[in-house]
C-alpha cells in the first residue's frame, strides 16, 4: 500500500516514514519543510517540497496514494496564543484542502494527528476520549476543529477515519540511516531540554507547587516509536463511514522531577535544574486512558520512560 505522509520531514512524521518503508509500504512524504528537515526523510521516499495549503501540490503528492497520515501542523501552544492565524490557516485551513483533494481523487482513508490539547483542563483523570473537549489554546481548537471536519467528511462521503490524539511524545527512533530525533527551534518540551540542561543553562523546572505529590507536573509520555506501531494499527483498523478518536499515551503518569530522575540515571549525573513560575496554561495532571486503543488497534506501548529518556540521550550524540 502507498501512504502519503503529510509533515513527514518533522519529528513524528519522519519517524513514520522510516518505519513505513521498513514494513514494505510505498511513502510519499509532503513537507514544505518549515519546521521539518529535509535530511530527516528517507531517501526510499517520494519527497514533494511543498505546502499543504496549495492544492496542485497536494494533488500531486496524493497520486497514487491508498491512504494519508496527516502530521502537519503547527504545534506550539504558546505561539498559538499570539499568532492564531497561522494555526487556522496551516492546521484547519491545510486539513480543508487536503481532504477537499482526497475526496476528489478517491482517497478514501486517514489517520489523522490529533492532541490531548483537545480536551483542556481535564474534569477527570485519566482522560477518555468521551470526556469533555474545551481547548485552553488556539492549538487544541484548530485541532478540534479538524476532528470535527473529519467526523462530517466520514459521514458525508464515506472515508475511513481515525484521529489519534497524542499525549506526550518523547523518545527517538534508530533507522538504518541513522537517529531521528527531536529538532526543535525553539525546544519546548521537557525531555530535550532536561537533556540539554547545563551550569550555564540549567534546566526551569515550571512551578513545584502544583497540587500533586511531589508538587510538579504529572504527563503521560509514549516513545515515538510506540506512536508510529499505533498509526499503522490505525491504518488497518478505519472502517468506511466511521471517524474513531483514539486516545494515545500510556496510560500512567510522571511529573517533571520523575522524569528529571529517569534522565539522571541514563546520563549519569545530576541534572542542573533550577525552579522557575508557573507557565501560563499548563495543567496539573494530564494521563489518558487508553482502554480504546488498546481494543481498537490491538495495541499496547511497550517502551517505558528509560527508554525515552535514554533514546533521546543516544540520539543527541
Ligand atoms: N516543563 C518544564 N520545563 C521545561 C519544559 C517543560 O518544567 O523546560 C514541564 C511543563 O511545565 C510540563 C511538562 O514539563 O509540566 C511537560 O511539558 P512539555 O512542554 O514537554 O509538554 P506539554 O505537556 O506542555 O505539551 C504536550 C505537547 C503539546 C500539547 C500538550 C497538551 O507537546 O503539543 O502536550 O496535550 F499541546
Amino acid at each position: 500500500m502507498k501512504v502519503l505522509v503529510t509533515g513527514g520531514a518533522g519529528y513524528i512524521g519522519s519517524t513514520a516514514t522510516s518505519i513505513l518503508l521498513d514494513r514494505g509500504y510505498g511513502v510519499t512524504v509532503l513537507d514544505d519543510c518549515s519546521t521539518g528537515h529535509a535530511e530527516s526523510v528517507d531517501a526510499r521516499a517520494t519527497f514533494i517540497n511543498g505546502s499543504i495549503l496549495d492544492a496542485a501540490t497536494v494533488r500531486k503528492a496524493l497520486a497514487g496514494v491508498e491512504a494519508v497520515l496527516h502530521f502537519t501542523a503547527k504545534s506550539l501552544v504558546g505561539e498559538s496564543v499570539t499568532k492564531p492565524e497561522i494555526y487556522w490557516n496551516t492546521n484547519v485551513n491545510g486539513s480543508r484542502i487536503l481532504l477537499e483533494e482526497m475526496r476528489t481523487l478517491g482517497v478514501k482513508r486517514l489517520v489523522f494527528s490529533s492532541t490531548a490539547a483537545t480536551y483542556g483542563e481535564p474534569k477527570e483523570i485519566p482522560i477518555t476520549e468521551n470526556s469533555q473537549t474545551k481547548p485552553t489554546n488556539p492549538y487544541g481548537a484548530s485541532k478540534l476543529a479538524v476532528d470535527y471536519m473529519i467526523t462530517s467528511e466520514a459521514v458525508a462521503h464515506g472515508l475511513a477515519a481515525i484521529s489519534l490524539r497524542y499525549f506526550n511524545v518523547a523518545g527517538a527512533h534508530k533507522s538504518a540511516r541513522g537517529w531521528l530525533t527531536e529538532k526543535h527551534d525553539p525546544e519546548t518540551h521537557l525531555i530535550p531540554n532536561i537533556l540539554r540542561a547545563s551550569a550555564e543553562k540549567p534546566l526551569k523546572i515550571f512551578g513545584t507547587d502544583w497540587p500533586t505529590a511531589d508538587g510538579t507536573c504529572i504527563r503521560d509520555y509514549i516513545h515515538v516509536v510506540d506512536l508510529i506501531d499505533a498509526h499503522i494499527a490505525a491504518l488497518d483498523a478505519a472502517q468506511p463511514g466511521t471517524h474513531e478518536i483514539i486516545n494515545l499515551g500510556s496510560g500512567g503518569g510522571y511529573s517533571v522531577k520523575e522524569v528529571i530522575a529517569a534522565a539522571q540515571s541514563s546520563v549519569g549525573h545530576a541534572i542542573p535544574a533550577d525552579i522557575a513560575p508557573r507557565r501560563a496554561g499548563d495543567p496539573a495532571v494530564l494521563i489518558a486512558d487508553i482502554s480504546k486503543a488498546k481494543s481498537i488497534l490491538k495495541w499496547e506501548p511497550t517502551r517505558d520512560i528509560q527508554a525515552m529518556v535514554s533514546d533521546t540521550w543516544e540520539s543527541f550524540h
